[in-house]
């Protein structure tokens, strides 16, 4: 039925955007942030006017951040990073949007030139003023002794997870990426997002009104179903799991 109408669809289009979100990587341990028992609700992400203007609160942001790294440890890529991995390689997939900071598709051995990465990636950190990057391991271990929010030994600037915080400028060469990458494919499969965060969400709209299809897959529904070909509601890891060998 929906599953084997999802293999049809793929089958029949030849440039296919993937754009995912947290749930494509719950089933690795890495928690999404909308469901009822999710760490976020605890350790509250904090905005980026307050991460730049107030040293108290960029200390916080770090004890969070990599409170938030143990539960997430050793977390490794899913059925559904492999699937999409796949697809990249049979030459089905053009490009993953993610907005996820995982670094789970880079794991599954998708080239980076093939990732999109709308929120930044939580593996490493940069200087906010210079841009110079940084590993987290020593970043830590200097947190941990010194109880201090690191600063670039570059610049002096605020050096903080490359991520993108809310109220953060997005990342416009990623953005224009998704863009082009968007309006050129036949095929948007939008996996495990809950699909109310914006600018991210106005890509799957962005493939309809170009005349690609849209195929959603999640486990519970989104306020873009109407607009979607095809809905798969179920288990991401299942759903994904035929493509994913
Ligand atoms: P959400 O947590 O909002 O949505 C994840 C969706 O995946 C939910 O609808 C879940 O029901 C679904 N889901 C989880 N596990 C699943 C599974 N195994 N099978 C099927 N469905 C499953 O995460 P995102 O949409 O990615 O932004 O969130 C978007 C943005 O909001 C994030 O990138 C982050 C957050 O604030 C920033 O940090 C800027
Ligand atoms: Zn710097």
């Amino acid at each position: 039925e929906a599953r084997a109408a999802l293999g049809e669809v793929i089958g029949l289009c030849g440039r296919i955007v993937a754009f995912t979100g947290a749930g494509i990587s719950t089933e690795c341990g890495v928690p999404d942030f909308r469901s009822k028992d999710s760490p976020w609700r605890r350790y509250k992400p904090i905005d980026f006017a307050l991460f730049v203007s107030d040293v108290l609160m960029r200390e916080e942001a770090w004890r969070r951040k990599f409170a938030l790294d143990d539960i997430c440890a050793s977390a490794q890529p899913g059925r559904g990073h492999y699937a999409l991995a796949n697809l990249v390689a049979n030459g089905k997939v053009s490009a993953i949007i993610t907005q996820n900071i995982d670094n789970l598709h880079q794991a599954s051995g998708v080239p980076e030139e093939r990732i999109i990465e709308l929120h930044g990636n939580g593996a490493y950190a940069r200087c906010l003023s210079c841009g110079a990057r940084y590993e987290l391991q020593p970043l830590r271990r200097d947190f941990e002794a010194s109880g201090a929010a690191p600063a670039c030994f570059e610049c002096g600037g605020a050096v903080k997870s490359a991520t993108i915080s809310f109220g953060q400028p997005m990342p416009q060469a990623a953005l224009e990426r998704a863009y082009q990458e968007t309006v050129r494919c036949d095929l948007f499969l939008a996996i495990g997002s809950s699909l109310v965060v914006y600018p991210a969400a106005s890509f799957p709209s962005l493939a309809r009104q170009r005349d690609a299809k849209l195929v959603i897959v999640n486990g519970e529904e989104t306020p873009l179903d109407s607009e979607a070909n095809l809905v798969l509601r179920g288990d991401i890891g299942d759903i994904l799991q035929p493509f994913a060998n």
